[in-house]
Order: structure tokens, then C-alpha cells, then sequence
């Protein structure tokens, strides 16, 4: 029996609502939450409802840290194509969180298994109260693909070919997208107390379904979250038009 709590909205707009009413509701119990942060399109709304709260004097992030799931290796935290960058333009820098308190994976670290040991260490120091996940179409879920062990933890990947065709969109040419990742594991993942993933679109109702519905298996990454204990996944009528 799946442990996932289904939440379904008419459109992205409410799935960002809701969104933010669960991170809400864990940053108003625990004001110095660890939050577990995601990049990709399918947050930004809740990102937006994040910075929108906190301008408008709602919710402080001064005593919040942040862990992030993934990070391209290869490109300095300036690079506009990094995730420090996105999380910075998308939310950092623009909630009262103080930036030393925000973590990612160093995609630049001359020893990269190394780094996966630091940051191991790190998610072990910091137990997420949230984690936030976005899903692939194929059910990816941070970096982690078909095929990735249950019991991974923070580590390196070679992009698949579909996935770096994928974000050819985002470089100058396809030449230019990173061929590495660091990204967190699904050991990792699981470890936070509570995961909040969201799915907009009809490009992820496969995965949706096979998420909430399907067998758990190591082929469908996202499926092994029917093993969470508290785990709410939203998803808009197109994302959860099979289920
Ligand atoms: C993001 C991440 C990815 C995305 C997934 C969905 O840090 O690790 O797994 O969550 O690829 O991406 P979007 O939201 O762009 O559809």
C-alpha cells in the first residue's frame, strides 16, 4: 500500500499554493527549519509564493538552512547554468536567509568523490524537516535515474544522453552542457522527515502513476517514496490525469 498522500490541483497556479501552504505550515512550527531544495521549472511558483510571503513581512528565513539536492559539475557557482545560481536568483536572494546557512554540492571540488563525503557528512548534521522534489518524465528524481540503488547516498553521475539533449535548451550549443553531476541519493533523500514532491503537466503522468501506483522498484527512482512515512505528493489534473 502506497503511504503517499495525494493532493490534486486544477492548475500549476494552485499546485504553488498548496506548495507553499505545506512549507508554511513547517517553517511556522519550526522556525529554524532545515529545508531540502530542489531546482528545475515545477518549484518556482512555490518559490515565488516564498518570496512574495516573506516581502510582504510573513514568514523569516534568518534562522532556516538549506541543503540542495543536486549541482552540475564542471561550472562555478557564478555560472548562470549552476544550480547555486538558479537557487539564488530563483529564492535565496531574495528571502532574509542568511547565504552562509545555504548548502550545495561544490561542482567545482578537485576531488569529487571527496565532495560526496562532505556532503554526506553535512546532510547527516543537518536532518531536513522538508524535502522539496521535482520528478522526470522517466521518474528521475534529483539526478538519480533508472537503475540508481535504493541505498545511495550523495554521489557522481554521467548525464544520460536524453538528459543532457533535454538541457541542451538552457547553453549556447549541446556542447556546453555539463556531462557530470553530483547529486544526493535516494538513502539521502529518504532521510528527510517529511518529502513534499510536485508534478505539473501531462508530460509526468506516467510517472506520476507509476509513482503513487506502480511497483517499487528501482526503475521508477520516485517509486521507492511508497516507503516514506510522510510524503505528499501534489500534482495539477494534468500530472494526475492517470491516476
Ligand atoms: C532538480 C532535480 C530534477 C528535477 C526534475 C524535474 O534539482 O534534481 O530531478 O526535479 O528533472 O524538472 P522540472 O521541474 O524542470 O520538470
Amino acid at each position: 500500500m502506497s503511504n503517499i498522500k495525494v493532493i490534486i490541483t486544477k492548475d500549476y497556479e494552485e499546485l504553488s499554493e498548496k506548495a507553499f501552504e505545506v512549507m508554511a505550515e513547517v517553517l511556522r512550527n519550526k522556525p529554524d527549519a532545515v529545508l531540502g531544495l530542489a531546482t528545475g521549472s515545477t518549484p518556482i511558483g512555490l518559490y515565488q509564493k516564498m518570496i512574495e510571503d516573506c516581502k510582504n513581512g510573513g514568514i523569516s528565513y534568518k534562522k532556516v538552512k538549506t541543503v540542495n539536492l543536486d549541482e552540475y559539475v564542471g561550472l562555478t557557482p557564478n555560472n548562470d547554468q549552476s544550480y547555486r545560481y538558479f537557487m539564488r536568483h530563483n529564492l535565496l536572494d531574495h528571502i532574509d536567509i542568511d547565504l552562509n546557512n545555504t548548502n550545495i554540492e561544490n561542482g567545482v571540488a578537485a576531488d569529487l568523490p571527496a565532495e560526496c563525503a562532505r556532503y554526506d557528512a553535512l546532510l547527516s548534521t543537518l536532518p531536513r524537516d522538508v524535502q522539496v522534489l521535482g520528478i522526470g518524465a522517466n521518474g528521475h528524481i534529483a539526478f538519480n535515474e533508472p537503475g540508481t540503488p535504493f541505498d545511495s547516498q550523495t554521489h557522481v553521475v554521467d548525464l544520460t544522453e536524453n538528459t543532457i539533449q533535454m538541457n541542451a535548451r538552457f547553453f549556447a550549443s549541446e556542447a556546453d552542457v555539463p556531462r557530470k553531476a553530483l547529486t544526493m541519493g535516494l538513502k539521502g533523500i529518504m532521510e528527510a522527515k517529511k518529502i513534499l514532491i510536485l508534478a505539473s503537466g501531462a508530460s509526468k503522468a506516467d510517472a506520476v502513476f507509476k509513482t503513487v501506483r506502480g511497483e517499487v522498484t528501482e526503475e521508477v527512482p520516485a517509486s521507492i517514496l511508497q516507503n516514506h512515512p510522510n510524503c505528499v505528493l501534489i500534482a495539477d489534473e494534468e500530472a494526475a490525469s492517470l491516476l
